[in-house]
């Protein structure tokens, strides 16, 4: 089910700006762009086969396109093209040896999205660093924190998050994007909020106090499951905590 809805924003999100075709020869800065776009995307959706749907053939095989298509596109960066292109061989050479093995052949394919990232668009692919946003990972890593969020959410009767109605896939989309972006802002990430004000957002829905306390409880269990510092955990309870007066509308 939410591989489903990963995919369904990856394509939205991968055709975004796609639409008309311009008459020009891509410049490579543009060109790097959709490589890293393509890369960003793949290793996100193959992140969900890999953990969620336990599809490790499936997750090989999106790498394995990914990368077969994005090769020839490296071509200005040698170094980078012949990394990638051995990888892939010695992904394949798993296979004719006989000792095909789908997770090893994965993580040897995901090596190399993330070195493409990690060369061309290293922002989005956070690992340890300065900011809080690369120590939970970068875009990626946010995106994963989300999701686990927002399904700890749907399922726990404590906050009746969906306040009785059945979740519509567009507003799930909306809600994980709007959450990481309002997570990159609060940690030093790229993104901007979009989103509307949690006043807005929330008005009508009745929230009580013991609901918002049960969400908070839920936002840091997923974050202690992704290993995250207790100091940064402090930092985004304080944000969550900032955001109740906005929210909760039925005092219990
Ligand atoms: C018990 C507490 C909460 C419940 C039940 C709840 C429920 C919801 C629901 C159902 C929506 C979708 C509204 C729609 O588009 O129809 C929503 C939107 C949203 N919520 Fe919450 N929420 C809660 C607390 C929070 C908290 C603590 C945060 C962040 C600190 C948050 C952030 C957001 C954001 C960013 C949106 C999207 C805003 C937009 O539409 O632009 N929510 N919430």
């Amino acid at each position: 089910m939410r591989t489903k809805i990963v995919l369904m924003l990856v394509v939205m999100v991968a055709t975004v700006g796609l639409s008309r075709a311009d008459e020009k020869p891509l410049e490579r800065v543009e060109l790097d762009k959709r490589i890293a776009t393509a890369a960003y995307e793949s290793a996100l959706l193959g992140t969900s086969l890999f953990n969620d749907d336990k599809n490790y053939e499936g997750c090989y095989r999106l790498y394995q396109g990914t990368l077969l298509a994005i090769v020839p596109l490296l071509d200005h960066r040698e170094t980078l093209q012949a990394k990638v292109k051995l990888r892939l061989e010695r992904a394949a050479d798993n296979i004719k040896a006989g000792k095909w093995d789908a997770p090893k052949g994965a993580f040897e394919l995901r090596t190399a999205l993330d070195e493409i990232l990690e060369e061309i668009a290293p922002a989005r692919n956070g690992k340890k660093g300065a900011t809080m946003w690369e120590r939970l990972g970068g875009e990626i890593g946010v995106r994963k924190v989300v999701d686990d969020i927002l399904l700890a959410a749907a399922e726990d009767p404590k906050i009746n998050f969906f306040r009785g109605k059945k979740p519509d896939p567009k507003i799930i989309g909306h809600l994980r994007q709007t959450l990481v972006e309002m997570i990159s802002e609060n940690t030093g990430g790229p993104l901007k909020y979009t989103g509307k004000t949690m006043a807005e957002a929330h008005k009508g829905m009745m929230i009580t106090n013991a609901e918002f306390d049960a969400f908070a409880e839920v936002i840091v269990k997923v974050l202690k499951k992704h290993k995250v510092d207790d100091a940064d955990i402090k930092v985004l309870a304080k944000v969550i905590e900032s955001t109740r007066k906005d929210i909760v509308e039925k005092r219990d």
